[in-house]
């Protein structure tokens, strides 16, 4: 089956900064496919060149087999999107843009439907400019969806939603590749990378830097698995002289070693043997997160 996107070699500058110095990977139907990276990366700019919204100074593009930069038109009747830092008329209405942004789709979603949807039904009559923050967040992805697209772009999608709401979106987002939407998701949210994505590209200065599921993301970087617990036990020199064990530190009664392979079963079998039995004993295995810090180190960017 063909790509629902692909990207060869794209390249973006804004005068002399170059925003995207090369970027390829493509997207199958059916993904949920992750775009992680620092900030500056890249992220949007390749997102908005994909759907033609940047003309792009390199690289072949392409969406449903159209030219995002010449079949713009014809793209964007088949593409939601929800771009990062939006803003509407103030003085517009919530249920007046959804019946605006319908009367333009091609293929319209009722607006009732997407005020229940993304739980707008108190906003309804409210001005955009009086929306909160969350408010105004859920207000743009119900806006993404208003043409029922085949292809959704969504640019920071929980951003300033809260623990309620960004699950209850996370949700949405499964129903809807469930009925068949390929998403293209911008996120800083390594545990909503995690959760929602198939596949994640990590994207840094400009390039993509990693490719791979989640899972395969953590598995390729073998990254520690950290073994915590407490003990009063003065001297646990022993362990450290296990294979698997690549440091241990402790503060006070709180041991934490660093580890690889199967620590936790070996580290619990000798302290076992040594009469610990620790009722805190625990494993925390790598996470996206950690992978994604491995990837593009600790330091910010500007
Ligand atoms: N319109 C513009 N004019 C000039 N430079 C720009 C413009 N838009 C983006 N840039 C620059 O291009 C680079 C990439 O920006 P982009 O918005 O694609 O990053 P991003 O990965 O989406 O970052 P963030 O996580 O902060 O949203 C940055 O260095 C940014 O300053
Ligand atoms: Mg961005």
């Amino acid at each position: 089956m063909a790509s629902v996107i692909s990207v060869e070699n794209l390249q973006k500058s804004y005068g002399s900064v170059v925003a995207v110095e090369d970027v390829s990977f493509s997207v199958e139907a059916g993904e949920i496919f992750g775009i992680l990276g620092p900030n500056g990366a890249g992220k949007t700019t390749t997102v908005e060149c994909l759907q033609g919204l940047r003309e792009a100074n390199g690289g072949t593009l392409r969406v449903f087999d159209l030219d995002p930069q010449t079949q713009t038109d014809t793209l964007r009747r088949r593409i939601g999107s929800q771009l990062q830092d939006s803003a509407l008329p103030g003085r517009m209405k919530v249920e007046e843009a959804l019946r605006l942004f319908a009367a333009f789709a091609h293929n319209p979603v009722d607006p009732d439907e997407l005020i229940a949807r993304w739980r707008l039904e108190a906003q309804r009559d409210q001005a955009f400019d009086s929306l909160s923050g969350g408010q105004r967040q859920r207000l743009f992805i119900a806006l993404a969806f208003v043409n029922a697209p085949e292809l959704v772009f969504l640019d920071e999608l929980t951003q300033g939603l809260d623990p309620q709401a960004r699950r209850a979106t996370w949700e949405l987002i499964r129903e809807i590749r469930e009925q068949g939407t390929t998403v293209v998701l911008v996120t800083h949210f390594m545990d909503e990378a995690e959760y929602l994505c198939d596949r994640l590209a990590v994207v840094d200065g400009g390039r993509v830097i990693a490719l791979d599921s989640p899972q395969g993301l953590i598995n390729s970087l073998e990254l520690p698995v950290v073994v915590r617990f407490s003990t009063e036990a003065e001297d646990l020199s022993w362990l450290e002289e296990l294979e698997v064990v690549d440091q241990l530190s402790r503060r006070e009664a709180a041991v934490e070693i660093q580890g690889t392979g199967p620590v936790l079963a070996l580290v619990a079998a000798e302290l076992v043997a040594h009469g610990i039995v620790p009722a805190d004993l625990r494993a925390d295995r790598p996470t996206v997160e950690d992978a994604f810090l491995a990837l593009t180190g600790q330091t910010i960017r500007g």
